[in-house]
Order: C-alpha cells, then sequence, then structure tokens
C-alpha cells in the first residue's frame, strides 16, 4: 500500500514537472477582444499596436515566455459579446484576455472572465461596475474608470484653472450607454460640489451621429459650457458639427480627453483650443513618454494616443504578473497579486493600481494644438476611483 501511494505521488510529482515543462516552452497565449470594425476601431488598433510594442521591445517575451495573440473582433456590440469572448476562453483556450473599449462588451467580458476565472487586463473600457462591484483579483485595469476623468473636467468647469473662469450652468450630450451615462454622472457630482448646476442632459444611442436637433437645443437653452462623451469616429463628426454650428465661439465645448485623443488630424480647426481632462497628454515632456513615442512612430509611421499607451500598459501589467512567477502561469495568486502591486512606469507617469484593480492616476488637463494634446497642469493629483461596491 506504502509503496503504491509513494509510486503514486512520485507520477503526479512527475505529472506535474511534465506538465510546467509543457508550459515553459508552450507561448502564452493573450485574447484580443476589440473593436476592429465600427466608430471605436482606431482605438482598437491602437490598444495592440502598443501592447505588442511592450512586448516586443521585451525580445519577444514576458517573464521567458514567448506570446502568441489570438483576436476576435468585438464590433462595439454588447449583444455579441458574449459568444465574442467565448471564442477566446473556450476555442482558442487563451491564458489572458485583453479586451475592449467598449464598457458594454467589456461588462460581458468581466463576467465571461470571472466565472471561467480567465486573467483580463481592460485595456480602455471605463465601466465603474468592473472595478467596483464586479472587481476581482483576477481583472486589472491599465486605462481608468469613466467616474475618473468625468470628475476632473467637472472640477474644473466649476472651479476654473488658470485663466479659464468656472461655470456655472451646464449641459451634457452623450451616447446613451454605460459609458456616457457614468462619464455625465461623474461630471455632475464634481460640477455641482464646485457650485454648477447640470440643466440638461442630452443623448442619442451609440454609434449615431444625427447631431442636429440636439445642437439647436443647446442653442436655445445657452449654457455656460457643454460636456460631452464621444469617442472616436463619433467624436470626430461631433467635434466638426459643434463647431459648424459656430457654437464652440460662445459656449465652450468640455469633454474627458476621448473627444479630442486619436482624432485631432481628423476634427482639424474645429478642435483646435478645446480643454479636456485626461491621464494622458501628447507632449509630456519625460524621457519615459519620449522614448515610448519615438519607438511607436518607428515602429508603425503614426502618433501615438492615450489607447496605444494603455495597451502598452497592459502588456507591462502581464509582464510583471509573468516575471514574479518566472512564467508560471499555475502560480495564480501571486501572479494576481504582482499585477495588482505593479508600479507601472508608464508614458503617462507612473502609476499603482488600487486594491479594486484601477489605475490611481494623475488626470491632467490638455488644450489641443495642432495635432497634439498638450499638458496645461494637472487638474487632480492622484486620482482615485472611489470603487463603489468593490469588496477586495
Ligand atoms: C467606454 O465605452 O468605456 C469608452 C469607449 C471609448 C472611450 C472611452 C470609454 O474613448
Amino acid at each position: 500500500m506504502r509503496t503504491f501511494m509513494k509510486l503514486s505521488t512520485l507520477a503526479a510529482a512527475l505529472c506535474l514537472a511534465g506538465l510546467a515543462q509543457a508550459q515553459g516552452n508552450a507561448p502564452v497565449k493573450v485574447g484580443f477582444m476589440l473593436p476592429y470594425t465600427g466608430t471605436y476601431a482606431s482605438l482598437g488598433n491602437m490598444i495592440e499596436s502598443g501592447f505588442k510594442l511592450y512586448v516586443q521591445e521585451q525580445g519577444g517575451k514576458l517573464g521567458g515566455r514567448e506570446i502568441q495573440y489570438f483576436k476576435v473582433d468585438d464590433e462595439s456590440e454588447p449583444s455579441k459579446a458574449t459568444d465574442n469572448v467565448n471564442k477566446l476562453i473556450k476555442r482558442d483556450n487563451v491564458d489572458v484576455l485583453v479586451g475592449t473599449v467598449h464598457s458594454g462588451v467589456a461588462l460581458a467580458m468581466a463576467k465571461a472572465a470571472k466565472e471561467s476565472n480567465t486573467l483580463l487586463i481592460v485595456p480602455n473600457a471605463g465601466a465603474d461596475a468592473i472595478t467596483g462591484p464586479m472587481c476581482a483579483a483576477n481583472i486589472v485595469r491599465s486605462s481608468f474608470s469613466n467616474w475618473q476623468s468625468a470628475f476632473a473636467m467637472g472640477k474644473v468647469a466649476a472651479e476654473g484653472f488658470g485663466k479659464e473662469k468656472g461655470a456655472k450652468k451646464a449641459i451634457t450630450i452623450t451616447w446613451n450607454y454605460a459609458a456616457g451615462s457614468e462619464s455625465v454622472k461623474g461630471f455632475t457630482e464634481a460640477f455641482e460640489k464646485g457650485g454648477g448646476k447640470v440643466v440638461k442632459d442630452l443623448n442619442l444611442p451609440f454609434p449615431g451621429v444625427e447631431f442636429q436637433a440636439l445642437l439647436t437645443e443647446i442653442a436655445a437653452q445657452k449654457p455656460d459650457v457643454v460636456y460631452a462623451f464621444f469617442a472616436g469616429g463619433g467624436a470626430v463628426k461631433f467635434v466638426k458639427d459643434y463647431a459648424a454650428t459656430g457654437l464652440n465661439k460662445s459656449i465652450p465645448l468640455y469633454g474627458p480627453g476621448f473627444l479630442t485623443d486619436g482624432t485631432l488630424e481628423a476634427q482639424g480647426a474645429a478642435a483646435q483650443g478645446m480643454l479636456t481632462t485626461l491621464h494622458y497628454a501628447d507632449n509630456l515632456d519625460t524621457p519615459r513618454n519620449n522614448a515610448f513615442r519615438k519607438s511607436f512612430a518607428l515602429t508603425y509611421k503614426s502618433q501615438a494616443d492615450v489607447y496605444a499607451v494603455q495597451g502598452y500598459d497592459a502588456a507591462q501589467i502581464l509582464a510583471a504578473g509573468l516575471s514574479a512567477v518566472k512564467g508560471d502561469l499555475t502560480k495564480r495568486d501571486a501572479l494576481t497579486s504582482a499585477m495588482h502591486n505593479v508600479v507601472v512606469d508608464s508614458p503617462r507617469g507612473k502609476f499603482t493600481i488600487s486594491a479594486a484593480g484601477n489605475p490611481v492616476q494623475d488626470i491632467y488637463l490638455r488644450e489641443a494644438k495642432g495635432n497634439n494634446n498638450e499638458v496645461r497642469g494637472i487638474a487632480v493629483k492622484a486620482l482615485a476611483d472611489p470603487a463603489r461596491g468593490c469588496r477586495l
């Protein structure tokens, strides 16, 4: 009996060693679930490029393991999200999910990641719940919560900043889905705390661009400022339409930086001088940001934006986890705690990750000048999402 037990223990040990060996040689499978079509297509591509750039800079390996990529176009379509994420989890058997841009799609991804205990790094989508009630050890975000950049803009809009005066009356406008409504909520919280009043919330279905009737309404109401959440192709159209009505001459258009990030070339004169708040600015003059932008431009023959930074930092977070366990994915607790405890040396500036899994980071006030969002100052230092409802 004892010999049998010894033998079976030996067999089990050999089996484990074999597993570790197989794992040691095999690549880590990373599954990108991102929008490659639709209004957010450029954001998805930038995230993938940023992620791959960091891996390439490490010689193609993280924690001693090669990286193999899988990808699914999520089309920013929540109704297809569960099927799409299961292609990566069940069909491709990925070790790590990286996605996505759209908050509604990301919420379905987070649910699937929790249920299957698959590692998930969110490289954009700000859905507050992901690092709120849905927070989990296996989920980390390299980007922001919708509340974060919105709250900073609400504070600036109410209190003023430098030569900018504070405002009293605001109208908000956005797409009617989680990111838009949470962004408006974060803005309103800070703006009203600072003594302002949001007099009207306007919205339209995602990813619609029929802005005319809503712009007419803004012109009739004459607020001091307008706060808008749009991004990607929709942001290009909105900012151009806003300027075409002439409204930008009398009513400043504010927003989280998504309104002008990765879009300035297409927006042209319409966006010049716009003030936005975000955790990144193109011209942050640090060795880290300068080296990153140079490397990105050399590799892709295009200029990096905030989405490229978030992809790059998603890879840095994964690298921290894999290095801590020397590539051994079976050491789950050590891996996920290293991913939460990392200090990310980001092009945006160094940042930490909260217990809930969200970056604690400076939010800059930026001004659109030429093709860059230039830093004006720090709107809120080391801003942490309140992580309402997270029990980690
Ligand atoms: C989101 O859906 O959370 C979202 C999408 C695009 C952005 C920012 C947030 O640029």
